[in-house]
């Protein structure tokens, strides 16, 4: 075709689409005409008695009627306004979008958006329930409101925009609050979706509830607010929303009161909370009372500083999911795996000292960090192959790598890319002795991975490499050879989360009495500081003098011998709460990478309890350590012991904590119990992240022969106290133990177990982490031996280490656990092991040959029966 020929074509086709858009700009401008005359009836709304249903609103409808659902798109404007969904979609889907139903309740910053998008995308049918108004405060994230809408319902505020933008849209507004009584008014017209977009937890939960049992498809939002970063929002299962108090409480509640656990998709931040909430103080003189200003009781009154562009965000991508899913438009979202670049490098250890086991050299590894990070969160999306369920991620994903490795696939292959499978230990064992043909025959999922081409894996990967995001220290790292890792027993652990660069934490007692003692640990070196326990009004404790006696061995009591055992009766901090707090927030400024936990306790009162978890957060400190276990004086005021001894109270309490803290909790058991297993496993199943054991020891010290009163001798009179130090460590170890046992026989190796108890040397500390414990503390040791003492501490356990070639605190933890057994197994064993010996002769035959020498001797190479 010649130029000029083709210059005629495009002039013709400009000409003819120029026609075309102004025919329907024409229509398009009387229609809108037509509109705004009927908007101006519609207008009087707020004269209605029913608001839901205005009289103008009534003929718009009637208007409407005669274009429902897929006929919408039929019509030009209509067409023209969806045009580029359309396209996006294809005009069958773009139908199924046309002709939906969805119900969002909750029509503030979230909402909003949400709704005004899922308007603008052509939703057919919008319900939309809020009872609230729109304030000036709000139009900061608020999608459509102005100035002139302040003081009115914010869903009659929507439906009044909402028609000027897409006026084919069946909006009906309820200005409701929902509940129990509105549930079936709000959700019995079989919606396609609802969205919930509430901040109040109990109606959140109710809604969700009431969902799940109707079997409604619902997005939830959980927290937007006090966040600033977009590129951590992320839609996933309930389960697996981290770092969100909302969350993390809706989830609790709706396990506890409902039996739902997750499955359902929400959206939120993997970003911590930046800012807190707004106190209640006007000023310093004035306390107000949160409950003067709840306009519908029992909701949220406390204000959290939203960062506007956040929550509109969050209801961007709620439409966004809706959307698609109500266009039938498969999205694949990104895998929530919160993994970091210490869990690929320890699972790429892992890998390279496996290999070096099993194949004796590591050089069949081919693959270099970024590409486990690829193989680990990409394809296996930070689980076993075999359990891709979402237990065990968001907040508890870093508790999954424990007891995860990468193993070849296929063993006759190096360890590529393509070639590598992550599972639980246990699975790579059963899968190194078992064949691929086996495997295979059991169809598993994950199998098919394996079927395809590598270029197809290398290409994924290539795209996967392509992602704009710096791996900072990596170079480093590659240049460290498996010898160079090996060199040096690596003390760090990570617990629950927490980074701390040896095991060694500071129990909660005089070594963490103030920002000046636990300024000194840091410095020394301890790998975490655990505060003397706090709680709301200091004013209540009251100490006395002296409260400490202690325990001599081979001095019968003279000054000269040995300490091994202290008493005491110290109560918890007498400092202000406020004191306590500033002194937290300092240290977290000064050391914002080192671990700083609270000790709490508070009397039995929900209130109180989150009050003081609320104050003590907001600190910023790392976790808390619940103190369950005081044996003195605080019982008496229905603390400590009192509550850790009584599995109800516990379990009651521990669901307030656990409902409200955002941090990992850790539950400090009393060994004044009788089975230590039982509040420490209701302290867990209740979702503590840990236990720590044990406190002190209820005991008395001694009588003085001389003047017969009791020690240590307040006034001449003594109250029994709790019993620490050295001669504590084997009772510790016994309880310790049974913990462990427990914890490994009931729950999924998630939880972490901090040891306690008469820890002064390396040694003491390996025998604690031998028995299953992630960290070890010291109290009295650092109140005998000084802050210095974590040296020692250090180098005794890498001596043991390095003599017993450990590399890792995991290499060895809790590998001594297996040889507890029961009484009847040892009788078994031992019966075995004579029988064996008889066969060679070796020790006691009969009780003839008993000579009385060397009594232990004899004894153990004797037969009873
Ligand atoms: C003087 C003293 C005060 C203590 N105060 C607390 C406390 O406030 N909160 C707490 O949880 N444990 C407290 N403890 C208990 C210790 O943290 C620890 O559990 C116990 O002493 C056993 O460890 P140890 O032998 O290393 O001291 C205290 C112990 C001592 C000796």
């Amino acid at each position: 075709m010649g130029e000029r020929s083709k210059q005629w074509i495009l002039i013709g086709t400009g000409a003819l689409f120029g026609s075309l858009s102004t025919i329907a700009l024409l229509k398009f401008v009387s229609r809108y005409a037509s509109r705004l005359r009927i908007k101006s009836v519609d207008d009087g709304f707020a004269a209605d008695d029913d608001m839901n249903v205005g009289r103008g609103r009534k003929r718009l409808k009637d208007l409407r009627d005669g274009l429902a659902g897929s006929d919408l798109l039929t019509d030009e404007v209509v067409s023209e306004q969806l045009t580029r969904n359309i396209q996006f979609f294809g005009m069958e889907s773009q139908k199924k979008v046309t002709e939906s139903f969805v119900v969002v309740i909750g029509l503030g910053g979230v909402g909003s958006h949400a709704a005004s998008m899922l308007l603008r995308s052509g939703v057919g049918r919008l319900l939309l329930v809020d009872f609230d108004q729109v304030s000036l405060s709000s139009l900061n994230r608020h999608a459509v409101a102005t100035r002139e809408d302040v003081g009115i319902p914010k869903a009659i505020c929507l439906q009044k925009h909402f028609s000027a933008i897409y006026p084919e849209c069946q909006i009906e507004a309820k200005v409701q609050l929902y509940d129990a009584s509105s549930e079936e008014e709000i959700l019995s017209g079989n919606p396609d979706f609802v969205l919930d977009c509430i901040d109040n937890i109990d109606t959140k939960v109710a809604l969700l509830a009431a969902c799940v049992r109707r079997g409604l498809r619902v997005l939830s939002a959980t927290g937007a607010g006090a966040r600033a970063d977009p590129t951590r929002i992320r839609i996933a299962d309930l389960q697996e929303s981290s770092n969100d108090p909302l969350s993390r409480a809706v989830r609790y509640r709706l396990r506890k009161d409902y039996g739902i656990d997750g499955g359902i998709p929400v959206v939120f931040s993997l970003e911590k909370p930046k800012v807190k909430l707004l106190p209640f103080k006007i000023s310093a003189a004035e306390e107000e009372n949160p409950l003067d200003y709840q306009i519908v009781p029992g909701f949220r009154v406390r204000i959290i500083p939203v960062l506007g562009t956040i929550p509109a965000i969050f209801g961007q991508v709620m439409a966004s999911y809706v959307v698609t899913r109500l266009a039938g438009f498969s999205v694949q979202t990104e895998p929530v795996v919160n993994l970091d670049l210490d869990h690929y490098r320890i699972l790429h250890q892992r890998l390279l000292e496996h290999e070096e086991l099993i194949y004796g050299s590591a050089g069949q590894v081919l693959v270099d960090i970024e590409e486990i990070m690829y193989v680990v969160k990409e394809l296996w999306h930070g689980r076993s192959a075999r359990d891709q369920s979402q237990k065990g991620i968001g907040r508890k994903m870093w508790r999954s790598v424990n007891e995860l490795m990468l193993v070849r696939w296929d063993k006759s292959k190096p360890a590529t890319v393509s070639n590598l499978i992550l599972l639980k230990f246990i699975e790579a064992e059963q899968h190194e002795s078992t064949t691929i043909d086996r495997i295979r025959k059991r169809n598993l999922n994950f199998t098919l991975w394996f079927g395809r081409e590598g270029s197809s894996a290398a290409s994924e990967l290539r795209r996967f490499r392509q992602r704009p995001r710096p791996l900072p220290d990596l170079r480093r790292w590659r240049r460290r050879s498996t010898a160079a890792i090996r060199a040096e027993p690596d003390l760090r652990v990570r617990v629950n989360g927490l980074e701390m660069p040896n095991p060694f934490v500071i129990g909660s007692g005089p070594p963490g009495t103030n920002y000046t003692v636990m300024k000194r640990a840091f410095d020394e070196g301890w790998g975490a500081v655990i505060a003397k326990t706090v709680s709301l009004d200091a004013s209540k404790v009251i100490n006395v003098t002296p409260r400490y006696a202690r325990l001599r061995a081979g001095s019968n009591g003279t000054a000269k011998g040995q300490i091994i055992g202290w008493e005491n009766i110290e109560l918890i901090s007498d400092r202000p709460l406020e004191t306590m707090l500033n002194e937290f927030r300092q240290l977290k400024r000064e050391y914002p990478d080192r671990i700083l936990i609270a000790s709490i306790m508070e009397e039995y009162n929900k209130a109180a309890w989150q009050e003081l978890i609320e104050r003590v957060e907001e600190t910023g400190v790392d976790a808390l350590e619940i103190n369950f276990s005081c044996p003195h004086g605080m019982p008496e005021r229905k603390m400590g012991a009192a509550v850790g001894q009584d599995c109800h109270l516990l379990e009651e309490v521990c669901g307030w904590i656990n409902e409200k803290a955002t941090v990992p909790v850790w539950a400090k058991m009393t060994p004044n119990i009788t089975d230590i297993t039982q509040p420490a496993r209701v302290a867990l199943k209740a979702g503590c992240e840990g236990v720590s054991a044990i406190n002190t020891i209820m005991s008395v010290m001694g009588i003085d022969l001389n003047t017969l009163r009791p020690e240590p001798s307040v006034e001449g009179y003594s109250t029994p106290g709790g019993y620490s130090a050295k001669a504590v460590h084997p009772i510790a170890l016994g309880k310790v133990m049974q913990i462990a046992k427990m914890m490994k026989a009931e729950f999924d190796g998630e939880q972490s177990l901090s040891a306690i108890g008469g820890v002064e040397t390396g040694g003491d500390s390996a025998e604690f982490i031998l028995l299953g414990a992630n960290t070890v503390q010291v109290c009295t040791g650092v109140m005998m031996h000084g802050y210095g003492l974590v040296k020692k501490l250090r180098a005794e356990l890498q001596d043991f280490m390095r003599k017993h070639n450990f590399s890792s605190i995991e290499d060895f933890r809790g590998v001594s656990l297996q040889y507890f057994t029961t009484h009847t197994d040892l009788v078994k064993r031992q019966q075995e092991a004579i029988r064996q010996r008889k066969a060679v002769r070796k020790g006691l035959q009969s009780d003839k040959d008993w000579t009385g020498d060397g009594f232990v001797k004899e004894t153990e190479s004797m037969v009873s029966n």
